[in-house]
This record gives C-alpha cells, structure tokens and sequence, in this order.
C-alpha cells in the first residue's frame, strides 16, 4: 500500500509539474515574425580613444530558441561557435550549432547577415520567427566588434512573450562582451589566447578606454 501511495504522490507531482510546464509554454500562441536590427554606433566621436580607422562589426545573427538553447550568457563560458564569432566574425561555427539545435526542435528560426565587413555606423537587420507551441520564445544574437581580441555585442535571451502575449518591440543597449578567450586588451592587440578561459564578461565604464559604453542599439519589431 505504501509502495502504492507513495508511486501515485510521485504521479501526481509529475503531472502536475508537466501541466505547470505547458502552461508556461503555451502562454504566447502562434509564431509571429520579429525583424531584428542591430543599430550601430562606433566613431571617433561617440569613442574618443577607442577606434580604429578600420573600426567595423562582423556580419550579425539572430536566433529564436527555446530555453534548451543558449548561444551566449553572462558568467557563462563561450561556446567553440561563439569563439569564433567574438574572435574571428566568423559564424561558420555557429551555424553548424544553430543547425543542430534546429533539428532537435530548441531553434525555431535563425539567420546570418552577408559575410563581409559591417560599416560602424549603420543598421543591419534580420528576421526570425518564434514560435509559441513549440515553447520558443526567446531572441539571442550577436556580432562581433572588430578589430579587437575577442570583444562582442549583441542581446542574449530576450523573452518576447510577456505571459500570455507576444510583445510588439523589444529594444536594448548594444553593451561590450569580453567573450573569456583572448587576453588582448586593446582592439589592435597580438593574439593571446587566454587559457584557461574565462567567463563572459561585460566591460566595466572605468575600464580604459570606456569600452563600457554602448555601442549602438538592438530592437525588435513584430512585422
Ligand atoms: C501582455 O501584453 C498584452 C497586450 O499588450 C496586455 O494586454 C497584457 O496585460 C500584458 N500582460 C502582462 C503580464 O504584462
């Protein structure tokens, strides 16, 4: 009897758990487009100290994801894809884990800009879909800030449903990442791979020369 009554507490618990589970993913219903754009800011003015003549962004990406997915988090450790994103601008990396997360249903939708230099002043966008049912209702993306060592700006699990409805825009401050893999200190610095790495890390406003400061906006926009 016991075995008996504790095995349906256990049921019961576990049903319940799976309601409260469907609940929360079903709250947003239907998978709305999102048109997502980076808008850059990076001059000798907005950036006294901290630019380059060959200043640019590498080509952006955005994805909508369930919470099984997460392609970049503060105080977490860069993925081989992001990497290679806040290193290099390369996405290649990336796309092959998009990819996978896609096929194992935790991406419903993502994309890549052109390859190719991205002027640092200029509004790149790029469009994704969420998608209630299948619990995906966060936007991830990012872009490289280049030249530097491994330094990246981007959103990092924005929830685009509010609990029961799609949010119209969402909108935030392109901040610098320290991605944890390069110990280069200024945009222009040699190679040094940090070993082993670190987490990912905003910038600081005192850390020289400012790169606390925001480089840009981010804003989505149901279309
Ligand atoms: C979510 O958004 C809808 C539509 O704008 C609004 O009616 C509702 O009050 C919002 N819910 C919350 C929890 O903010």
């Amino acid at each position: 009897m016991r075995t008996t009554s504790t095995f349906l507490a256990a049921a019961g618990a576990v049903v319940a758990a799976a309601a409260l589970l469907s609940l929360a993913t079903a709250a947003c219903t239907g998978a709305p487009f999102y048109r997502v754009s980076f808008n850059f800011e990076w001059t000798p003015t907005t950036h006294p100290n901290s630019y380059e003549p060959s200043a640019h962004f590498s080509p952006i990406n955005v994805a909508a994801h369930t919470d099984a997915y997460t392609m970049w988090v503060p105080a977490g450790y860069a993925t081989p894809g992001m990497k290679d994103v806040a290193e290099t601008g390369s996405t290649a990396a990336l796309r092959t884990s998009l990819a996978a997360y896609e096929a194992a249903g935790h991406v419903t939708s993502w994309a890549t800009g052109a390859p190719g230099p991205v002027p640092p002043v200029t509004t790149e966008s790029l469009t994704v879909r969420v998608n209630g049912e299948a619990g995906a209702s966060l936007l991830s993306g990012s872009s490289m800030l280049a030249p530097s060592p491994d330094w990246f700006v981007g959103m990092s699990r924005v929830q685009l449903c509010n609990g029961t409805s799609w949010l119209s825009t969402a909108s935030g401050g392109l901040g610098l990442w320290d991605a944890g893999t390069d110990s280069g200190t200024t945009l222009t610095a040699a190679d040094v791979a940090t070993v082993p790495p670190t987490a990912i890390r905003r910038f600081g406003l005192d850390e020289f020369p400012q790169f606390g400061q925001m480089y840009g906006t981010w804003v989505a926009e149901q279309i």
